[in-house]
């Protein structure tokens, strides 16, 4: 099961989904306007077009897991803003947490996440220097350890079908992923 939390308009699980039938994929949010069109898409398709297996649920991460508990084998969080941001980046617990409980055992995150200056995150204005350090020693006390970090590359942005990443202009991503310790 794949759950992409913070999907936005939830395109990247519809796309997904369409893809990898076999996967399950779950589209979380804490705005239910933006995935609603998505949503009622997934529900509409007739026949082979008719996507049986995503799932759309509006949940706040810090509010997790509900009845997410343990599914996810993979976690994604493509162009988080505020809390989530923050949460990812280890700086706010409840978020780590939140995410933390719905992956399972070896189960992976997948973050692609970028900030600005005007983030003005208490150092965390951008993602080189100390940042893996601080980001590697949050994930660590919920259980995860850091596989890697690296600027994103544009196969890596295509990939995640965001409908974020065109706004980067020329701001650097970065690719970071987690496993769950078992
Ligand atoms: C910039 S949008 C990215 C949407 C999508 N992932 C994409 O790349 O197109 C960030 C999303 O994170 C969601 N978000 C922010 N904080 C959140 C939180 N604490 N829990 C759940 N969703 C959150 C927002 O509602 C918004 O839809």
């Amino acid at each position: 099961m794949i759950v992409d939390l913070g999907t936005g308009d939830g395109r990247a699980v519809l796309a997904r989904a369409a893809a990898e039938p076999c996967a399950f994929v779950i589209g979380i949010d804490a705005n239910a306007a933006a995935m609603a069109e998505s949503s009622r898409r997934a529900a509409r398709g007739r026949g082979a077009r008719r996507l049986t297996n995503t799932w759309f649920g509006v949940e706040s991460a810090e509010a997790l897991p509900g009845p997410l508990a343990d599914v996810a084998s993979t976690v994604t969080v493509v162009m988080p803003w505020g809390s989530l941001l923050r949460g990812v980046l280890g700086l706010e617990a409840a978020v780590l947490v939140g995410i933390a409980s719905i992956v399972a055992p070896a189960g992976r995150v997948e973050i692609l996440a970028s900030v600005t200056p005007k983030d003005a995150f208490v150092g965390l204005a951008s993602l080189d220097g100390d940042a893996e350090a601080v980001i590697a020693g949050a994930w660590a006390v919920v259980g995860f350890e850091l596989v890697s970090m690296r600027p994103a590359t544009a196969g890596d942005l295509q990939a995640a079908r965001s409908s974020w990443a065109r706004r980067l202009g020329d701001r650097t991503a970065w690719r970071i992923e987690l496993v769950r310790r078992r």
